[in-house]
């Protein structure tokens, strides 16, 4: 493992950056449209897939919002890291309240019960792994906030449909909420790491790896079924389908940059495939 001395800030021109190279080595044919060419929901069929997007999303926000809350204390007990969290339980909370709101606006009821159903349902996959101890919760923490970075932003390129309020909402408050929410997370795990002898760092790269791909191996199915999928029929696309591959690219790249180990230097990991 060959420590870097020098690298470059994890922001928003690394990540647009990164992206774009992702898409032009794994989908250069990617059909990106311009937001000009885009449209409000019509039809009731378009309109309630944006409704189910927008409970997909709550349950989403709200599961993080149960996660952090067990978490503080327990595991998170550095008063400094208390109060990050709070910030990143407060907004993804208010992300969660929106979509909720928004969704009963599209859907025409309240659907407070399908998204509690959804939250359990990652429960149920995931089991205690979120706040199981350190290492599960840095595991949820990347998976929640910076592994599925990457296929959120390619639906924002190559969606046709938008609901306006949802998009407005996403670009002023969401999209500006999550960068705060993954460069956190990224600080946070490099204080540990940057602080760690060589040794400690090889043991704290093979736990977080090993950890990681256990909770690759958990949410896969979920990811697919319900993280992307709803998301197509709400952008009214069809699959893309090199997003598993972009998907897995991206979460190379995290784990590269967290743990200072050259791409090509990374043991293989579980990838979203391995559980079609
Ligand atoms: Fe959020
Ligand atoms: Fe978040």
């Amino acid at each position: 493992m060959t420590a870097t001395l020098t690298k470059p800030a994890w922001d928003f021109e690394y990540e647009t950056q990164l992206l774009d190279r992702l898409v032009a080595q794994h989908a250069p044919n990617l059909p990106v449209v311009d937001r000009s060419e885009t449209r409000p929901p019509e039809t009731p069929e378009e309109i309630k897939n944006i409704g189910q997007y927008r409970v997909f999303a709550a349950a989403h926000d709200l599961f993080i919002v149960q996660a952090i809350a067990k978490a503080i204390g327990p595991i998170i007990d550095d008063p400094h890291w208390q109060l990050i969290l709070s910030r990143q339980l407060g907004d993804d909370g208010v992300h969660a309240l929106d979509s909720v709101l928004r969704a009963r606006e599209l859907l025409g009821y309240d659907p407070i019960d399908e998204v509690n159903q959804l939250i359990q349902a990652q429960w149920d996959d995931l089991g205690d792994l979120p706040i199981r101890d350190w290492f599960g919760f840095a595991a949820f923490q990347l998976h929640y906030e910076l592994h599925n970075v990457a296929p959120f932003l390619l639906n924002g390129k190559v969606g046709r449909i938008k609901d306006p309020e949802t998009s407005s909402y996403f670009a002023d408050k969401v999209i500006p909420d999550e960068a705060v929410h993954r460069y956190a997370v990224i600080d946070w795990w490099k204080e540990r790491y940057d602080a760690a002898s060589v040794d400690e760092k090889a043991e704290l790269a093979a736990k977080l790896l090993e950890v990681d791909n256990e909770f690759q191996r958990r949410r896969s199915a979920n990811l697919k079924n319900n993280y992307w999928h709803k998301g197509y029929l709400a952008a009214g696309i069809d699959d893309i389908e090199e997003i598993g591959d972009i998907y897995d690219a991206w979460r190379r790249e995290d784990l590269s940059y967290l743990l200072d180990i050259p791409i090509d230097q990374l043991p293989p990991l579980v990838s979203v495939h391995d559980d079609a």
